[in-house]
């Protein structure tokens, strides 16, 4: 026995960030951004943290499914950007929706909530979780480096949340990790020790751009193929497609791979940007709460970025 997912939801910091306005931040504009990576707005919190933004979106989620936060076996949270190291997100999350149970964060960057998902499933499949809530929160804008042109006009703030149930609603899935890369860093956390003789290193993020498009491309299409043969299905099969919304031609190219209509590649890079682990559950929610999702469809996930790391997974829908 396994899990289904029972709720979806989503949080957005109210603030959003215009091409224009970052035209007028940096040396960039409008069309450059929307042709080379396919975003025209952003959002980036000003007052919300990474934890308002997960409570935020695990409450949606929970109201949507209809358990409560007492119930609950497990949280999961994927993020790198909480406001403490100690306590995790998913122990902020954890008290102040009042729930009883293991929580716990885990760091796989932008595929980090497909690597929670296959983390909670374990707890299904060994009979240690009931009901699961699984988050991916970002405030990326703290690690966005404002004056750097090549990262700034990407990414964005946000958060997302699935409630799993016991049910077989996971199908398969595929983690990958090509540890010890550079191709994306954040390099510092911040913490000084006196005794350190290691120069310190910057806390912004640092993204060769072309390295990390041409591992996408690969991830997307490989990691798709797996899951999807593993779930005993075949391409057509598959009714929506959730990638993470990291630049618009990554998932063009895969459109092209693959030979999968566009339409079933939900997508809504547009509005909100990269917002790394947020970026599926958000996309999620978004597909969810449009009403084109019904029960029995099958939905197939995928995320890649920094690690290097991707992951990808399919879902029987039950909502
Ligand atoms: O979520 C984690 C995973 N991340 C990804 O999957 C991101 C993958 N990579 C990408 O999406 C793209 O590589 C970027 C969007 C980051 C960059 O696009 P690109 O087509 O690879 O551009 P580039 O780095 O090759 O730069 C092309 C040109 C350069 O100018 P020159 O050297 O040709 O004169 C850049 O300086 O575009 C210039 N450029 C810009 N121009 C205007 C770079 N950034 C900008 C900008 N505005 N913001």
């Amino acid at each position: 026995m396994n899990f289904k997912i029972t709720g979806t939801g989503s949080y957005l910091p109210n603030k959003i960030l215009t091409n224009q306005d970052l035209s007028e931040m940096v040396d960039t504009n409008d069309e450059w951004i929307i042709q080379r990576v396919g975003v025209k707005t952003r959002h980036v919190a000003e007052e919300e943290s990474a934890e308002d933004m997960a409570v935020a979106a695990a409450e949606k989620a929970l109201e949507m499914s209809g358990v409560s936060a007492s119930e609950l076996d497990l949280i999961v949270v994927a993020t790198f950007s909480g406001s403490t190291i100690i306590p995790s997100v998913a122990g902020v999350v954890q008290q102040r929706i009042g729930a009883v149970c293991p929580s716990f964060d885990i760091s796989s960057a932008c595929s980090g909530f497909i690597f929670a998902l296959d983390t909670a499933a374990g707890f299904f499949e060994r009979g240690k979780a009931k009901k699961a809530l699984v988050i991916g929160t970002e405030k990326i804008s703290k690690f966005v480096d404002w004056n750097d042109r090549n990262t700034c006009v990407i990414f964005g703030d946000g958060a997302g949340a699935a409630v799993l149930e016991e049910g077989d609603g996971y199908l398969s899935s595929y983690l990958f990790t090509k540890g010890g890369n550079d191709v994306i860093e954040i390099p510092a956390y911040g913490g000084i020790s006196p005794f350190d003789k290691v120069e310190h290193k910057r806390s912004t993020i640092f993204m060769n751009g072309q390295e990390t498009f041409k591992f996408a491309v690969k991830a997307i299409t490989s990691d798709l193929m797996k899951v999807v043969h593993d779930a005993g299905l075949e391409l057509e099969d598959i009714d929506y497609i959730v990638p993470h919304q990291a630049n618009m031609r990554i998932i063009q190219y895969a459109v092209q791979r693959l030979k999968i209509p566009q339409e079933k590649f939900f997508v809504n890079i547009e509005k909100y940007g990269n917002t790394s682990a947020a970026s599926v559950p958000i996309a999620l929610d978004e597909l969810n709460r449009s009403g084109k999702l019904k029960k029995g469809m099958s939905v197939a996930m995928s995320a890649f970025g920094g690690g290097l790391s991707s992951g990808a997974c399919v879902l029987k829908w039950y909502i």
